[in-house]
């Protein structure tokens, strides 16, 4: 993906079967065939479908996503999935540090950044995701919060920082209807892009998608901020015609 250029992209979380993606999918790539999509499009899905959904999505323009990586190479790590392995199945994304990973896996920025790192290894874009809980915003942390978070990613990569897509997800916002207004997301958008630019004057042009609770309602305004560069969709995505409006939204 050329940097900057809007991004949605879909995260099905363990949400899937087999008759379900093939319906889901269906209805998806028979709405881009009609409104060919004027970004990039992409499907996070869980492990087990990488497979099954490579090959509905051939010979789309529909990226092929992962939920997750190992930070380890290969070896005895029992229950994960290498980079590698996502290479053989054509994934093009992965997400790293989403915040249920963080909350619910004790996984640690270290442990982030080992991932992101292992990805670009094997030609795979990381979406690093970064966000403050409740409490942290209410504490006046949120910039602190997700300077951190980004920060151990972009030091760990150095220059190939530039090549990460960045996702900017409050954790009070994921799943719970309760959407960051769009001047909330810019401002924090605003200081991740800062934040990128200082480290790294290439890494200025990283994509910053906006995710949580964003739905075919509110994503216009969102995608018009400045520094908003696209969406990470959760439950909006598992709904074909959700989906596809807020794709068509990132088309201005
Ligand atoms: P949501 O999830 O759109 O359901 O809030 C977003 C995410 O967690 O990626």
């Amino acid at each position: 993906m050329t940097t900057r250029q809007k991004f949605i992209a879909g995260n099905w979380k363990m949400n899937a079967s087999l008759p379900a993606n093939a319906a889901l999918l269906g209805a998806l790539l028979e709405g881009l065939r009609q409104q060919p999509p004027a970004c990039e499009v992409a499907v996070a899905v869980p492990m087990p479908y990488l497979s099954q959904v490579q090959q509905l999505l051939a010979g789309s323009s529909v990226r092929l996503g992962a939920q997750d990586v190992s930070a380890h190479d290969a070896g005895a790590y029992t229950g994960e999935t290498s980079a590698a392995m996502l290479r053989d199945f054509a994934v093009r994304y992965a997400l790293v540090g989403h915040s249920e990973r963080r909350q619910y896996h004790g996984e640690t920025d270290a442990q982030v950044a080992a991932k992101a790192e292992r990805l670009l290894a094997a030609g795979i874009t990381p979406i690093v995701c970064v966000g403050e809980t409740l409490a942290e915003r209410e504490a006046g942390a949120t910039d602190a919060v997700v300077a951190r978070q980004l920060d151990a990613v972009v030091q760990s990569l150095g220059a190939a920082a530039a090549q990460v897509v960045v996702a900017y997800e409050p954790v009070w916002a994921i799943g719970t209807g309760r959407t960051a207004t769009p001047q909330q997301a810019q401002q924090v958008h605003a200081v991740l892009r800062g934040r990128l630019a200082a480290a790294r004057p290439e890494a200025a042009r990283v994509a910053i998608l906006y995710g949580g609770s964003m739905n075919a309602a509110n994503a216009p305004e969102l995608l018009a901020q400045p520094d908003i560069d696209g969406g990470l969709i959760g439950g909006a995505s598992l709904k074909a015609p959700d989906f596809l409006k807020i794709i068509e939204a990132a088309r201005a």
